[in-house]
């Protein structure tokens, strides 16, 4: 793999500021985001009065945790557009996240917030090894999801040469990759590991392919994953943050020279980390819910926005601005099995040690009288496939899984090509258990 490194001179003066110089900006910039949201945001006003707080009492950063928080059901109570602090007319561009239930969430852009995303993404690009002049293949999805767009705009900010090729058709993004020879994609982790099996089903050796750089997220993935995917292609795997609410993909990114977790671009948004419990602010380090404050957005300031998401903050590395440890998973999709917490992640984990396993896999909950079980499907390799290859299979990743996660499941070795794919983020998890 080539080394990858920023080049002399291209780095934005606020990437290597001084943590002070960080704190000044982001100071200034949430007393404007917090008057902004007052002034403008009918919502906003009445939070702010009902808790007996007002902008003018943000005398230092810490004070932001005097404000209440804002949640994904305030975004569906005011669907669709009752959050925006712009009249509609103003608004450049709609996006909107499907959601599992309901209503989507709907989330706008000014055109300032526009050009702001696309400069983040290419910032982001840039972190991860892309270039100005790359050719940038994107498979996130287009559309109402912010990926597809999100990633297009940044590649084409950074003065990159995009190909939308959108998520989908397997088959033609391999012959793309293998014709046109980009040297970035841009894709959810998941969806590229279809992308590798069609690859070799087509008789290419992925590790020839032109591709350096590979941008994922979207979805949780471990390191496990990124040692698979990096030593498949021969490439860089490197993690992309964000959500729809606060901005869409490029909230935070990693850098490509240490892949040490994302920094956060906290120019443009405040993290704080929450005891999900409590709403405690927690100090950096410890492990809780990422809580964002926008700091310039127009279209749809947010302030405490809640992410569900876990990790923790860390000092900056690469860049002066803080990191956020790649994410363990969502509140919404830890699994609590007979007391236990688990995440996805974690069973990703204990697959990729084992040999004989495809990265591939799905869980499945129900219960039997009132006890709840977890079957893990997962695929075999093709070399792998015979009867006791298989049963030893299952019995080492249960081991593994019993003595590092702690629970006990059952392990079902599918056929390969068996487990659903999705051209998107996957969906880790069946849950059959009746709804209380
Ligand atoms: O997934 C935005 C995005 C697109 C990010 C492309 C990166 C690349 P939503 O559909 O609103 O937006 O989903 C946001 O996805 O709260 C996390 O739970 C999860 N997520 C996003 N990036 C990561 C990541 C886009 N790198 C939700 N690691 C977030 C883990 C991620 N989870």
């Amino acid at each position: 793999m080539e080394e990858l490194s920023p080049r002399p001179g291209e780095l934005e003066a606020i990437e290597t500021a001084s943590r002070d110089e960080i704190a000044a900006l982001q100071l200034d910039r949430m007393k404007w985001s917090l008057n902004h949201a007052y002034e403008h945001s009918l919502f906003y006003r009445a939070r702010f009065e009902a808790a007996g707080v007002h902008p003018s009492d943000v005398k230092s950063l810490a004070d932001i945790a005097r404000f209440p928080f804002t949640t994904k059901q305030d975004l569906r109570d005011t669907y669709p557009f009752g959050m925006f602090a712009v009249p509609r007319e103003r608004l450049a561009r709609i996006h909107a996240s499907s959601g599992t239930t309901g209503k989507p969430t709907v989330v706008g852009y000014t055109q300032r917030d526009v050009d702001i995303w696309a400069d983040l993404v290419a910032r982001s690009i840039r972190a991860a090894g892309g270039r100005r002049g790359d050719l940038v293949h994107v498979a996130y999805g287009y559309g109402l999801f912010t990926g597809g767009l999100g990633a297009h705009y940044g590649a084409e900010r950074l003065g990159c040469t995009v190909v939308p090729v959108s998520g989908g058709m397997t088959e033609r993004q391999v012959t793309l990759i293998e014709d046109f020879k980009p040297r970035v994609i841009m894709v959810t982790p998941s969806y590229m590991l279809s992308i590798l099996d069609e690859f070799r089903r087509q008789g290419f050796d992925p590790r020839q392919s032109s591709l350096a750089v590979g941008i994922f997220g979207a979805e949780p993935w471990t390191n496990a994953m990124r040692q698979e995917i990096e030593q498949s292609f021969d490439m860089h795997a490197v993690d992309i943050y964000g959500l729809s609410e606060v901005m869409g993909p490029g909230v935070a990114n990693e850098c490509v020279e240490t892949k040490d977790g994302l920094h956060v671009w906290e120019d443009h948004f405040f993290p704080e980390i929450i005891d999900p419990a409590t709403g405690d602010v927690l100090p950096d380090g410890k492990m809780g819910e990422l809580v964002f404050t926008t700091l310039t957005k127009e279209g749809l300031p947010l302030v405490r926005y809640r992410t569900r998401d876990l990790t923790r903050l860390l000092p900056g590395t690469a860049r002066s601005m803080r990191r956020m440890e790649k994410i363990t998973g969502r509140s919404d999709d830890m699994i609590i099995l007979r007391g236990v917490n688990v995440f996805p992640t974690q069973i990703e984990e204990q697959i990729l040690r084992c040999r004989g396993l495809a990265p591939h896999f799905q869980i499945e909950l129900s219960r039997s009288g009132r006890m709840d079980t977890m079957t893990v499907h997962v695929e075999c390799t093709a070399e792998a496939a015979d009867e006791n290859a298989r049963a030893a299979c299952a019995r080492i990743l249960a081991d593994y899984i019993k003595s590092v996660v702690g629970v006990t499941t059952t392990i079902e070795i599918r056929d390969p090509g068996a487990v659903p794919r999705s051209e998107g983020k996957a969906k880790r998890v069946v849950d059959h258990r009746p709804k209380e």
